[in-house]
């Protein structure tokens, strides 16, 4: 391209191309590679980075390949290792090489897959991907849904449609247990509902919501003029994995005619799974989902969906023409998911999803999932036949919450929090492996979540006969302690 008239600096020759894209290729797939074999985390405090990195822009530009190098060695290292086969903290993500090769392709054909005219391949791959997600999770054909950036854009749009499926009432008010995740509140905060008019209901001991509890608090909302617009359930919630009664809520929001949303950002890719499905009964009862395939369905971010059970709310919600996209209208079969969210150009998420399972098939799919759920459940037994170790909410869909608490000895709650604050620590700066911890009501909890498709059985063993040595040790010393 170098040497047409229009070329203004921006362009690069072909040759130069190829060697940059190749450099790239090789430096992810030598990463891949290695990914293991490093700690599960790195970072750097902000002053360090600021002195490699805080430049003014430069006025002249350098080498491609020096940018790159640079970027390789003084980035992108500096991060979580979510794809670490023992990063078992927070909600980990573990992509396949086709979708991030997907992420790279739609971005070089340079994709705004914002309306049916202006891209078609990735408009009918993305109705093909939500068609698969539909069966999967067992809604009827009037279901549909789009691809969001994930679970917490999920959220804002499930909460904006099930307002305005109630007709948009004063006093819009909406339920979730205490274990949801705040994403859930931002987005009732950012579809206008008031901070006081997000009721969180209490859990039981298995951090599932309290039935009669949600029931009293519409009935009283009623009471009191407020109109209930929207029910939030968990379909593992992100702290210990609890399945909220998906059938019980069901009903209730049928008989009380207000929307049900469930909130399977990271446990509602199970379904492909029959475990999972099981585990998540009556998922296709509620009248919307959110569910991230950046999590446990290996893509790489942003890979997150909403599913509604009717498709025509979101798009009731959603739709609004414009003069200078009215070209844009091809009708009804050819939708617009512009229309269906809070998005007008947006990135082509679905060709990830649907690259990788052409690749692998859904059998690799279930396999890995699956694998999942073997492991975790392998991890419950070991804390569970462990003389040290506790475990305080048994393993759901893949988290397993656990602490450092001797059986033969009774130590004070406070002493038992210093323990496994100080067995976190040394976890963390061992960099064996990484875990994240949790409060279940009020308990401090070492939680591992583990769904990464690389991970083996050896992964989690080592990474809990460690927890158990630091165990010991930290143990040992609260004893010396005077
Ligand atoms: C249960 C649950 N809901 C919502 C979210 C938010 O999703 P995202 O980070 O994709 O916006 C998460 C993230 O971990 C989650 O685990």
């Amino acid at each position: 391209m170098s040497g047409k008239e229009t070329d203004n600096g921006l362009s690069m020759d072909r040759q130069a191309m190829l060697e940059l894209g190749a450099r790239t290729v090789e430096l992810l797939v030598g990463r891949i590679e290695a990914v293991g074999e490093g700690g599960a985390w790195d970072g750097e405090f902000r002053q360090v980075l600021e002195e490699r990195l805080l430049t003014p822009p430069p006025e002249g530009g350098r080498p491609a390949a020096d940018v790159v190098e640079q970027v390789a060695r003084e980035v992108l290292p500096y991060a979580a290792r979510l794809d670490h086969p023992r990063f078992f903290g927070f909600i980990p993500s573990s992509p396949t090489w086709p979708g991030v090769l997907a992420d790279f392709l739609a971005s070089g054909f340079n994709i705004n897959s914002c309306t049916w005219l202006v891209s078609s391949g990735t408009s009918q791959i993305e109705l093909v991907v939500v068609d698969w997600m539909r069966q999967w999770i067992g809604y009827p054909e009037s279901a549909g849904g789009l691809l969001t950036s994930g679970g917490s854009a999920a959220s804002v749009e499930a909460m904006v449609t099930a307002r305005e499926a109630a007709g948009h009432p004063e006093g819009a008010t909406v339920y979730m247990s205490d274990q949801s995740h705040s994403a859930f509140k931002r987005a009732a905060l950012i579809a206008g509902v008031r901070r006081e008019c997000i009721r969180l209901v209490p859990t039981d001991d298995a951090f599932r919501i309290d039935m009669a509890a949600l029931s009293r608090m519409v009935a009283e909302d009623r009471g009191n003029g407020l109109a209930p617009v929207a029910v939030c359930a968990n379909a593992g919630s992100a702290s210990s994995g609890a399945v909220d009664p998906l059938g019980a809520m069901a009903d209730f929001c049928a008989r009380e005619d207000i929307w049900l949303h469930v909130d399977a950002a990271y446990g509602g890719f199970a379904v492909v799974t029959e475990q999972g499905r099981e585990l998540l009964r009556d998922i296709e009862r509620a009248d919307s989902i959110g569910l991230d395939a950046h999590k446990w369905f290996f893509q790489p971010y942003e890979a997150g969906a909403l599913m509604v059970r009717d498709t025509k709310h979101l798009e009731n919600a959603f739709a609004i023409g414009h003069d200078v996209l009215q070209d844009t209208v091809w009708g009804a079969n050819h939708p617009n998911f512009s229309d269906r969210g809070q998005q007008l150009s947006r990135s082509a998420r679905a060709l990830k999803i649907w690259m990788s399972v052409q690749t692998f098939g859904m059998a690799a799919f279930r396999e890995a999932v699956q694998g999942g759920l073997d492991l975790a459940r392998r991890a419950e037994d070991y804390a569970g036949e462990s003389p040290i170790l506790e475990v305080l909410t048994p393993v759901s869909l893949g988290i397993l919450c656990f602490r450092v608490a001797p059986r033969d000895t009774a130590l004070a709650e406070a002493t038992l929090e210093r323990v496994n604050r100080a067995v976190l620590a040394r976890m963390f700066w061992d960099e064996l492996a990484f875990l994240s911890s949790t409060s279940l009501k009020g308990v401090f909890a070492l939680r591992m979540c583990i769904i990464n498709h690389t991970t083996t059985w050896d992964d989690v063993r080592r990474t809990l006969d460690t927890v158990v040595r630091f165990g010991e040790e930290a143990l040992r010393q609260v004893v010396a302690e005077p």
